[in-house]
C-alpha cells in the first residue's frame, strides 16, 4: 500500500498511519475490524475538508473494513424543518457521497453502538468521536486510540492501525482513583461527575487514566452521558468504574485516591445553569444520540402536551425507524418537539441562531458556549421537557 500498489487513496491513508506510528513509537499495524470516522459536519470541514475527501474517493479510496459515520450538519431528509440554510445543504450532501462512494456507512450517528457497529470485548478498532471512543474502551471494552477523523478514515482505507496507547494492556492501567461517597442518578448528574473529575484529569500532565469506586450502578444511557462529558472535559478515552465496567475487574486499585464530594457535583451542575427558565428560547435532548429507551420515555413524557419552544430530539435515522414502527414519533411530533436525525445541536450550522439552550447534556453545555455562543441551562432529562412544555 505504501508503494502506491492498491492505489492514490490507499498509499496516501498508509503514509499517515506510518507517520502516526513513527511519532508515537509503534513496533508494528495491526489490523482493525471496525471504524468510526468523526469529522462529517461541512460546518467543521468547509471547502477545504471537502475537497480532501473527494480527492480520496476519486483516488479509489474504498473501506476495507465496516465503516461508519459521525452526525452530519443537518437531517438529511428533513434539513428544511430545522431551518438549514440550501447553499449549506448541498455542501454537506457532497460531503455524504464522498463518503459514500468509498463504501462508508451513512449512519450519521456518534453512538454507533446502538445502531450496527458493535465491537466486542478485546476487538482492536480505529474510533473517532471522543464519546463513542471513551465508551468503546471503557463499558465494551474494544480497543481505539482516540482518533482523529483523518487517521480513523486511514484505518477505514487500510484496514489498519498502528498498535500504540489503548491498544496496549499498560496504558489501560488505571492511575489514580476516584471515590464516591455519595449516590447520583440520570444523565444529568452522571454527565456532571464527568465534568469535575475531567477537569482534575485535565491538570495532570500525564493524563492518568482513572478507576471510580462507590458507584452502585449505572444504566447504558448514564454512561454515555458520563463517557461524552468525561471526554471533553478531561480529554479522557478510559475508565474503569468498580463493578460495573468490564475491565475494572481485573485492575489493581492505585495508590492515588480522591473523594468526590456531593458539593463538588452540585458546584458543576450550577455552574452550568447560567440562564433563567424564561431565557431559554432552545431546548436539545440527545448528546449523544438518544437511545431507543429514551425516545420511549420521551413519548411518555410528551403525550397530550405541546411544545412552546424550538425542541431537538436528537438520534439516528435507525434509531428513528424502531421509534417510528413503535409509535413513538407520532406522539412526540404531534407535541410539537422535532427530531434533528443524522445530525445534532452541536454539529449543524445554528451559531448565534438561539440565545439559550436547555439541555441535560454536560457535553453540549460546553459546546454549545464554545461553538455556537449560547448560554446553558442544563436540567435534569425529565425537567427540560417540562420546562418547554405546557
Ligand atoms: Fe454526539 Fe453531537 Fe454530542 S456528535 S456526543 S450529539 S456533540
Amino acid at each position: 500500500m505504501l508503494a502506491g500498489d492498491h492505489g492514490w487513496a490507499a498509499q496516501k491513508s498508509m503514509q499517515i498511519l506510518v507517520g502516526l506510528g513513527i511519532i508515537y513509537g509503534a513496533d508494528r499495524l495491526i489490523p482493525v475490524t471496525s471504524v468510526q470516522v468523526a469529522g462529517v459536519s461541512y460546518d467543521n470541514l468547509g471547502n477545504a475538508g471537502l475537497e480532501y475527501l473527494m480527492g480520496l474517493a476519486e483516488g479509489g479510496g474504498s473501506a476495507r473494513v465496516l465503516t461508519t459515520l459521525n452526525p452530519a450538519g443537518m437531517d438529511i431528509e428533513n434539513w428544511q424543518i430545522l431551518g438549514i440554510p440550501p447553499e449549506f445543504a448541498e455542501k454537506q450532501t457532497l460531503v455524504l457521497n464522498a463518503f459514500a462512494r468509498m463504501g462508508i456507512e451513512i449512519t450519521c450517528t456518534c453512538t454507533p453502538y446502538l445502531s450496527g457497529n458493535l465491537p466486542i470485548y478485546g476487538e482492536h478498532i480505529a474510533w473517532s468521536e471522543s464519546s463513542a471512543v471513551c465508551f468503546a474502551n471503557s463499558v465494551i471494552g474494544a480497543r481505539t486510540n482516540r482518533e482523529g477523523g483523518p487517521s480513523a478514515l486511514a484505518a477505514a482505507l487500510t484496514g489498519f492501525t498502528p498498535e500504540y496507547g489503548y491498544h496496549l494492556p499498560t496504558a489501560r492501567l488505571p492511575g489514580i482513583s476516584f471515590q464516591l461517597d455519595f449516590s447520583l442518578t440520570g444523565t444529568m448528574q452522571f454527565g456532571a461527575l464527568g465534568k469535575v473529575i475531567g477537569e482534575i484529569i485535565e491538570r495532570m500532565p500525564e493524563k492518568p487514566v482513572p478507576i471510580l469506586t462507590g458507584i452502585p450502578s449505572a444504566t447504558l444511557e448514564e454512561l454515555k452521558s458520563f463517557c461524552a462529558s468525561i471526554a471533553t472535559y478531561g480529554g479522557a478515552a478510559m475508565i474503569h468504574m468498580q463493578n460495573i465496567t468490564p475491565e475494572a475487574q481485573q485492575m489493581p486499585l492505585p495508590p492515588r485516591k480522591v473523594t468526590i464530594s456531593e458539593h463538588q457535583l452540585h458546584t458543576a451542575i450550577v455552574s452550568l445553569q447560567e440562564a433563567s427558565a424564561e431565557e431559554v428560547d432552545f431546548a436539545s435532548l440527545g448528546c449523544p444520540h438518544l437511545s431507543l429507551a429514551e425516545i420511549a420515555h420521551l413519548a411518555t413524557l410528551l403525550a397530550g402536551k405541546q411544545v412552546r419552544k424550538e425542541f431537538w430530539l436528537t438520534t439516528s435515522r435507525a434509531t428513528r425507524r424502531l421509534a417510528d414502527q413503535a409509535g413513538y414519533t407520532q406522539i412526540i411530533e404531534s407535541a410539537g418537539a422535532k427530531f434533528a436525525v443524522d445530525t445534532c445541536c452541536v454539529v449543524a450550522p445554528i451559531r448565534k441562531r438561539f440565545r439559550t439552550m436547555a439541555t441535560d447534556s454536560v457535553k453540549a453545555c460546553y459546546y454549545a458556549y464554545a461553538k455556537n455562543g449560547f448560554k446553558t441551562r442544563l436540567l435534569p432529562f425529565e425537567q427540560v421537557v417540562a420546562e418547554v412544555t405546557e
